[in-house]
């Protein structure tokens, strides 16, 4: 296999990106966003469909406000989410919150608007002394997940999200006690999950709605798998979609209810949106036996990815002229850290495997893609007090606007007496 390609940059465009803004640096493509953001909301539904964005793929607030201009809701994961994607303007009551952390001012989120679902029985406990003889949504664990890797499944007997398939009654208990009426029953399995399984899922959630009466919504989270490398399978949507919006129908048929169907993409909506615009600072080897290494000003403070995943990115070398020499190098990050890889072993962060790379030279530009989701919102950011990255997008008219700056020093240190 020849190199792999990293999507949207040349040389051209990295060099003027790197210029105004320097490296490392966060590059989102407008245009790619806007595409995967209608490829969602063209998802196969019976009875309607809401597309909630999981923010904290990447919660920048240009994005949101994109994606809010789309037509996309938003998914939140804590209070902060809710609050950050108010601050961006987007109306409360296209947010919905599912967290592992029950926030402190829940009541006056959901005073606000915001749609609620409770990931425990505790959770549900606390809603209803907060908000006794209103609707609420509950997640459930149903008994069978599935990740990319052990570490991004979140459904089965392994994971702590949600409310485990065997507590129905309990929920009916707490929400008798309140008064509530469980509208929503939220199932999201895990990230990159296999779309069998996700299907098998759908089934096993609309027996779960057939248990509440009074639900209207399935949400069944994100998880759609994006490819990231060539070889790497993506879902497509409407291979996925159609037969369970035909087992909606069916649950129709034999019911009379009409259940609206939300999903809440992440991954789907940016992964291959964005790249990580990297220098090469340093060339090494340990010797005849060992392996070649490209030192970048990058790493695990901009995408933590393959050091906690072993999750393989695309990766190559742009050069002002190119020479079409290939070596098999390691790429590595900035950190004194050993764990700080971008090239580790495909789902196990602790091995090496060489990656066939354009021949590079110090001072070459090292393009990192599919640096969309879960990389500038999820990295070691001021690990090594390496400042946070700025982020541009790359508009449709070809513009390249900041949307957020590189921190400083001063701001690292901030709050410290
Ligand atoms: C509740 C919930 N919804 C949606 C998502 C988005 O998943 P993905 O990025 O795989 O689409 C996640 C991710 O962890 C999640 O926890």
């Amino acid at each position: 296999m020849d190199i792999e390609k990293t999507g949207f940059l040349n040389w051209k465009l990295a060099d003027a990106i790197a210029k105004k803004y320097g490296t490392p640096c966060y590059v989102y493509d407008e245009s790619s966003l806007e595409r995967q953001a209608k490829a969602a909301l063209s998802f196969p539904n019976a009875f309607g469909l809401t597309v909630r964005y999981a923010m904290k793929a990447a919660s920048n607030a240009r994005i949101l406000k994109l994606f809010d201009k789309l037509g996309l809701h938003i998914d939140a994961s804590s209070g902060y989410e809710v609050k950050r994607a108010m601050l961006a303007g987007i109306a409360p009551q296209k947010i919905s919150l599912s967290s592992q952390q029950l926030p402190d001012d829940l009541g006056k989120l959901v005073k606000l608007g915001i749609h609620y679902n409770a990931c425990s029985l505790l959770q549900l406990e606390e809603y209803g002394k907060i908000a006794p003889n209103t609707e609420v949504g509950v997640r459930i664990n149903p008994g069978l997940g599935s990740g990319g890797t052990n570490r991004t499944n979140v459904g089965g007997p392994a994971s702590s999200f949600g409310i485990w398939f065997e507590y129905i009654p309990q929920i009916k208990e707490v929400a008798k006690k309140y008064g509530l009426k469980i509208i929503r029953i939220h199932t999201h399995i895990g990230s990159g999950s296999d779309p069998k399984i996700w299907q098998k899922v759908a089934a096993m959630s609309l027996d779960t709605v057939s248990q509440f009466p009074d639900a209207n919504t399935l949400d069944m989270g994100g998880g759609f798998k994006v490819g990231r490398m060539s070889y790497e399978k993506s879902t497509d949507l409407k291979k996925i979609g159609a037969p369970v919006a035909r087992l909606v129908k069916d649950f129709a048929k034999k019911t009379g209810r009409k259940i609206h169907f939300e999903i809440e993409p992440g991954t789907f909506l940016l992964a291959n949106c964005a790249c990580v615009l990297s220098s090469v600072k340093d060339i090494c080897n340990t010797g005849k036996k060992g392996y070649s290494f490209i030192k970048t000003d990058s790493g695990m403070t901009d995408i933590l990815r393959p050091s906690i995943y072993g999750a393989q990115h695309p990766i190559s070398i742009l050069k002002k002229k190119s020479t079409r020499m290939r070596e098999n190098y390691i790429v590595v990050g900035h950190c004194c850290e050993s764990g700080d890889i971008l090239t580790p072993a495909p789902a196990d962060p602790e091995a090496l495997l060489p990656r066939k790379l354009e021949k590079a030279d110090i001072g070459d530009y090292c393009v990192i893609g599919g640096a969309g989701a879960y990389c500038s919102a999820m990295s070691t950011s001021n690990y090594n007090s390496y400042p946070a990255s700025p982020e541009v997008l790359l508009k449709k008219s070809g513009v390249i606007s900041l949307i957020r700056k590189r921190q400083t020093l001063e701001q690292i240190l901030e709050n410290e007496m």
